[in-house]
């Protein structure tokens, strides 16, 4: 058999760990499947006397991870320590300045250097891979990179970030506190170091500037994703879209309509919709392609073996010799598409306000709703969860409206603005229909 493919990697936290046991659990079928066996010659992580639960004792250890990349016995290297920037960036780059492959599951760092990383990779003919960097264990970089490379891919959204579905999934089903179902999504692996880059929507935005370049073959535009997360939802907002018959999912959203669009936000998607029985840490990718039609990628999002999975799926194409432009085509062919204007993208919306409980507040609400030009479908009024029998003082406003404008919404929480009615600004989500 061929000489073995030379790794070096760094990070042993839930993922880096993940790589090694997968390696060594599947070595003889990846070695046939690669032709040539994949071969973890030395790691690196912060802390040398940190017990991993693997055997570490056979791979040499390196203190200085970012010169990796430099040394002999390493033909590719394999970041998995996170964050943008910082270590993980200084690895990345000198280990593609010195000629080496790199694969990394660190969206963070692709969303924000990856057109740089990309093109340097280029420019000195290594692999520049990040299968994991984008719903875990889905190859849906590979998907869209060449299952679907004939199509012009017009929209691709879905279910980016494992740790926002598990939390929202855990609240339909037992009502438990958002705070609680956090703490059990980072035990289980599923949270980014600071998990703030989960419930705020970062980290599903970085993966959707992600899979819009490769989609649309445009320049990575993490800066332009329109971002919230799901903090600002209530136990109260989940059994009110159940009443209406939806249920909430974190959605990254990209398409072309009138230049690049990209929102992630929490959406009201509708019980018949596929996304809708997206569950658990599970996520689920939507392409639709102008031959291929509408085309559903859905499997685990975040975890030790699914990542690790990807990872290793990156390195057998490298031992395979499969290398390929990073974002699908070269980084001087990506296209530099203008953000769209929002204002005029039609929809539903599910309107949240918390209101005083005094009279002529819901008709403050419906006269500025009106002003807007905005169209209520259905409305209902409820005593906050947890206020004392005969009424506290702030009640639940919940609405939905009839398609219209996005820019009409906006215009009725203007009017909103500063009202001493409201006990917080409105909520805004929109609707996923179809
Ligand atoms: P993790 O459990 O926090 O592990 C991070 C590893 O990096 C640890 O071994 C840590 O060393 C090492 N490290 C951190 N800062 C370092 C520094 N300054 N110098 C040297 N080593 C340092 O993280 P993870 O969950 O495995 O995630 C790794 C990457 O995969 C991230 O980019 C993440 O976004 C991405 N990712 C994670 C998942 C997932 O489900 N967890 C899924 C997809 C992608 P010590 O252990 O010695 O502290
Ligand atoms: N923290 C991420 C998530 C890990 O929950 O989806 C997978 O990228």
């Amino acid at each position: 058999m061929a000489e073995p493919l030379k790794i070096a990697l760094a990070g042993l936290g839930t993922v880096g760990v993940g790589v090694i046991r997968l390696i060594e659990a599947n070595a003889a079928l990846i070695a046939r499947r690669a032709g040539r066996p994949l071969q973890v010659t030395v790691v690196s992580a912060r802390d040398r006397n940190k017990p991993r639960g693997v055997d570490l004792s056979g791979y040499a250890w390196e203190d200085d991870m970012v010169i990796l990349g430099e040394r002999d016995d390493v033909d590719v290297v394999v970041e998995m320590v996170g964050g943008s920037d910082g270590p993980a960036l200084a690895l990345a780059r000198t280990t593609i300045e010195a000629g080496k492959g790199l694969v990394t599951a660190n969206k963070a760092m692709i969303a924000h250097h990856g057109l740089e990383l990309a093109a340097k990779a280029e420019d000195k003919h290594v692999a520049l891979k990040f299968e994991a960097a984008v719903a875990g264990g889905i190859p849906v970089i590979k998907a869209l990179r060449e299952g679907t490379a004939a199509n012009q891919i017009e929209r691709v959204y879905g279910i980016l970030n494992g740790t926002c579905n598990y939390i929202l999934t855990v609240m339909e089903d037992s009502g438990r506190d958002f705070a609680d179902v956090l703490t059990e999504a980072q035990a289980k692996g599923y949270a980014e170091a600071d998990p703030a880059f989960d419930i705020e929507g970062t980290d599903a935005a970085h993966k959707l500037s992600i899979l819009a370049a490769i989609a649309f073959g445009s320049k990575v535009d993490f800066a332009r994703v329109e971002t919230s997360g799901i903090t600002r939802l209530r136990a109260a907002d989940i059994a009110q879209a159940a009443a209406l018959g939806y249920v909430i999912r974190l959605i990254g959203m990209a398409d072309t309509g009138g230049g690049l669009f990209q929102r992630v936000q929490p959406h009201l998607v509708h019980c018949d919709h596929p996304l809708a029985h997206v569950d658990g840490a599970t996520n689920a990718v939507v392409a639709e392609g102008n031959f291929s039609g509408r085309l559903l990628f859905q499997g685990a999002g975040a975890g030790d073996g699914p990542t690790a999975s990807a990872v290793v799926a990156d390195l057998i194409d490298i031992a395979r010799g499969e290398l390929g432009a990073a974002f699908s085509v070269p980084v001087s062919e990506l296209e530099d598409l203008p953000p769209a204007a929002t204002g005029h993208r039609l929809g539903r919306a599910y309107l949240r306000f918390m209101v005083a409980d005094r009279p002529g507040v819901l008709a403050e609400i419906t006269a500025a709703l009106r002003d807007a030009g905005v169209s209520i479908e259905s409305l209902i009024q409820k005593g906050r969860a947890g206020d004392a029998e005969g009424g506290g003082s702030e009640v639940m406003v919940a609405m939905v409206t009839h398609e219209g404008p996005e820019s009409a919404v906006s215009e009725a929480i203007r009017l909103l603005d500063g009202s001493a009615s409201l006990s917080e600004p409105p909520l805004v989500l929109h609707i996923l229909d179809n």
